[in-house]
This record gives C-alpha cells, sequence and structure tokens, in this order.
C-alpha cells in the first residue's frame, strides 16, 4: 500500500490546520482513500513561533525552496500566499522536479494558472486549487466533475465573506461602513489590511479562477470591471430596503456573443432572491448549467476548518488519481474568449446624488438623466435640514456608457454636486 508523502509550507492560520487534521484524519483517509498519508516535511518563516502544537523538529524544513528536489516527497501544499516571490519560486519549482501540488492561493492561480496547468499537465502531476475559491464550498470540483455534462453559460457569487459580513452589519443594525468594519475586524472577519477584500480584488482573483473553469478559457485576469464596497453608505442599504432590495458584492461571469463578460461590483439585488438572504460571512455561488438548468451551493467561505478541509480534499483527490486537469479541461482546449465590452452593458441602476440643496437641482438631474435616454422608475429625496441632501433614483434598463456619460457630466458641477454614488441592479429575469 502506497504511502503519500506530504509537505506543508506555511503554518499559519490554515496551514496549521491542515497539519492537525491530516493527522487526526489519517485513518479516514486510509478508509476512504485506500491509501497512507504521511506528513514527511513542514515549513514556515519563523521555526520558533508557539503554535500551539508540538511538531517534530526533524520534519522541519528551513527553506522551503529545498523541498522540491526531495525525492521522497510527492505532495507540496503551499499555504503561504501571493501571486508572487516564494509562492511563485516554489510552485514552479515543484511542479518541473515531479511533485504535486496543492494550494489555497488565489493570487498565484488567478496569475500564474494557465502556466501552470500547461506544466503540471507536462510533467504528470495534478495542480488543485480547490480552496482558493470559496473556502470550504467545494465549488471548484462540484463544476469540474459534478457538472462535467453542462455547458456553463452564468456564474456569479458572493465570494467575500468579509464584505458581506459588512453588508450585513450595515443592514440589520444600521451601523455605517466604519463601525461595521472596526467590528469585522474585532471578530477576526477582516485582515488589518483589508484592502483585497474591500476593494473587490479578492473577487476578482476568485471569479478569474472560476470562470476559466466554467467556459474553458484562459483566464482573464485583467481589464474587467472591479469595484468594492467602500463607497457604499448606510443611506444607500436603507434605500435598497425600502424598495425591496438588498446590496451584495458580487463576482459574475457569464457568456455573452460569444465574449466573456466578467466584472465585481456591489449590486442591488431582490430580497427574495436565494442569494440576497447569505448573511454574514457565508459565501454562495449560482451556477446556471445547460442541461442542469440554476444551482446554488452555499457555506463557509473562508476560516480555517472550511478552508483546511478543501485543502485536504485536493490531497485526497491526488491521492486516488481522479483530478486530472487542474482547470477542468485539457489545457491545450482552453479557448481564448474576448472581454465583452462592458459599456455596453445594460441593467437598471441605482443613482445616489448628495447635492447643495439649491432649488432647480432636481430638474438638472432628470433633464440630463432624459438627454441621455435614460427614464426614472423611482425617485425618493432624502429631506435634509442642513444644506445637503440626498436623491435617489432607480433608472429603466439603461446603457452603461450613458448612465457613465451622465455621472461626468454632473459630477462637474462641484458647485451643485458633492458626491455621486452609483450602483447596478440585477434583474435575474432578464438573463
Ligand atoms: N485565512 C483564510 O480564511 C483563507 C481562506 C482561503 C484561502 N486562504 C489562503 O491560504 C493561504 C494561507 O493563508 P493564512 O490565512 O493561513 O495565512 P497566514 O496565517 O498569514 O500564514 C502564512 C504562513 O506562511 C508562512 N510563510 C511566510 N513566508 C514564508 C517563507 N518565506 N517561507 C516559509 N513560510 C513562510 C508564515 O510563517 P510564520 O508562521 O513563521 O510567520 C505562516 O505560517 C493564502 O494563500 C490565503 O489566501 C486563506
Amino acid at each position: 500500500m502506497k504511502t503519500y508523502n506530504i509537505a506543508i509550507v506555511g503554518l499559519g492560520n490554515i496551514g496549521l490546520e491542515v497539519y492537525k487534521n491530516l493527522l487526526k484524519n489519517k485513518k479516514n483517509i486510509l478508509d476512504k482513500t485506500g491509501f497512507k498519508i504521511n506528513v514527511s516535511h513542514v515549513c514556515a518563516k519563523n521555526f520558533k513561533k508557539n503554535r500551539g502544537v508540538s511538531i517534530p523538529k526533524k520534519i522541519w524544513m528551513a527553506n522551503p525552496l529545498d523541498l522540491p528536489k526531495i525525492k521522497n516527497i510527492d505532495i507540496i501544499v503551499e499555504l503561504i500566499g501571493g501571486s508572487d516571490g516564494i509562492a511563485k519560486k516554489l510552485v514552479f519549482a515543484s511542479i518541473k522536479n515531479g511533485k504535486h501540488y496543492v494550494t489555497a492561493n488565489k493570487e498565484l492561480i488567478a496569475k500564474h494558472g494557465d502556466k501552470l496547468s500547461i506544466l503540471a499537465e507536462k510533467n504528470s502531476v495534478n495542480l488543485l486549487f480547490e480552496a482558493s475559491v470559496a473556502g470550504g464550498i467545494p465549488i471548484i470540483r462540484s463544476i469540474k466533475q459534478g457538472l462535467v455534462a453542462n455547458k456553463i453559460k452564468h456564474i456569479y457569487g458572493i465570494l467575500n465573506g468579509t464584505t458581506n459580513f459588512i453588508l450585513t452589519e450595515m443592514e440589520k443594525k444600521g451601523s455605517t461602513f466604519a463601525e461595521a468594519l472596526k467590528y469585522a475586524k474585532a471578530k477576526g472577519y477582516a485582515e488589518r489590511n483589508p484592502f483585497a477584500d474591500l476593494s473587490g480584488n479578492d473577487v476578482a482573483c476568485k471569479i478569474s479562477i472560476l470562470s476559466s473553469i466554467c467556459f474553458g478559457s484562459k483566464i482573464l485576469n485583467k481589464d474587467f470591471l472591479v469595484e468594492g464596497i467602500s463607497n457604499i453608505e448606510i443611506l444607500d442599504i436603507l434605500f435598497a430596503k425600502k424598495i425591496g432590495y438588498r446590496i451584495k458584492l458580487l463576482g459574475i461571469a457569464e457568456i455573452v456573443n460569444n465574449q466573456i463578460k466578467q466584472r465585481v461590483h456591489p449590486a442591488l439585488i431582490p430580497a427574495d432572491l436565494d442569494i440576497a438572504n447569505i448573511n454574514g460571512v457565508t459565501n454562495a455561488v449560482v451556477v446556471d448549467g445547460e442541461p442542469i438548468g440554476r444551482t446554488i451551493y452555499e457555506g463557509a467561505g473562508a476560516g480555517k476548518g472550511p478552508t483546511a478541509s478543501s485543502v485536504i480534499s485536493d490531497i485526497a483527490s491526488v491521492m486516488v488519481g481522479n483530478d486530472d486537469f487542474s482547470f477542468g479541461l485539457s489545457p491545450a482546449a482552453k479557448k481564448n474568449y474576448k472581454l465583452f465590452n462592458f459599456r455596453q452593458h445594460v441593467s437598471k441602476y441605482y443613482l445616489r446624488f448628495l447635492v447643495h440643496d439649491k432649488p432647480g437641482v432636481l430638474s438638472i438631474i432628470t433633464s440630463v438623466l432624459a438627454k441621455n435616454k435614460i427614464s426614472i422608475q423611482n425617485l425618493l429625496q432624502d429631506p435634509s435640514e442642513s444644506s445637503l441632501s440626498n436623491v435617489m433614483i432607480i433608472t429603466h434598463r439603461a446603457m452603461e456608457k450613458s448612465i457613465q456619460g451622465v455621472i461626468k457630466i454632473l459630477s462637474k458641477n462641484k458647485k451643485l454636486f458633492k458626491k455621486i454614488v452609483m450602483i447596478r441592479v440585477r434583474d435575474e429575469s432578464k438573463l
């Protein structure tokens, strides 16, 4: 019976949990895969750090880049992070040296996944990254294997727990963005530097990976629309609620006219839709395929337990040999799709104008909208005692470039317009 020797690089939140669970689950994994596992090497930056668990000295390695050359290692598990630096050097060296590779590193895969999957095929090893998207939800394997019979037309979801937690707190408790962010940090749901989460960059990596798997395309990781949630205020959430919507940060990818329409942005979603009711740190992914139809996957999108669960599922998958292609198809079969020009996107839009309360401001807004052939579905003016007030509008369906044109024209008028917020409205019936 073969024993798989595993090297774990990175013993932080996730690495340590993987280490502990591999030791605890040896028998379970043997029963389910028919193979033994042995954590033969571990590596982290600081050997002296107290990790609250005893790790035999003899399995410690000082330099991760020595691991690819060690003959008896079968699988290298990278849990450091980052698209370049040590993680990049390690993955290329490992695959070239014939090691199977498992990682939770979304930045690395979104940036180098195409090259790496070619290299993995050439060297007859597996490169797997289930934990890089949606934490504990086995979304990658579900698409690659469970939905293998399907032509996938559309995927979208809530792919970042931190931002979903913040938006949920704002809606449920009426907290400001700053208060909700502070609470998320206190609960350990937001990193000290939350830029990657708040800016939408984290979701951008995840949707790039998912769209490549869904559509069999080369990874589109640049030049698509990526907007985060830092601009959203409690007023927007409350107004959305009043008219039957919730605001969620979405990663979305679909095939339109043989192009990939991919983007990350907050959206107003009808409050009765399943995905609008995914709260807190939970993630959810909707996949629409033919012949299956619409499916939804929900679960913990981050955290050590759920992420370790996905990492270990990849390790087991390497052992049983059921996961040949990293992206679900031979790298040679990947297509080169173009990115849809998002200026041609059509939807309803939510607009909030923070205006200096002067006569005629409303007619300026409505006339600029009318000139750009944008009609209004709902309008609400927030009565204010100060010199500033808010005008909220939901438009009928309009083209992105027209909306951007309106925002450009009105925002030039600094005397009247202090701030303009735009959020796209999602209407599943029009997909
Ligand atoms: N945290 C989550 O919920 C989550 C969810 C999904 C995916 N992920 C991904 O999982 C990966 C790990 O995340 P994490 O939260 O566990 O990060 P983390 O707690 O910061 O751990 C990073 C680990 O990498 C080690 N490390 C850093 N530089 C190194 C080097 N040059 N050589 C060897 N080891 C080095 C650190 O060593 P020291 O401990 O000695 O400092 C630490 O053990 C990332 O790719 C992340 O995006 C995380």
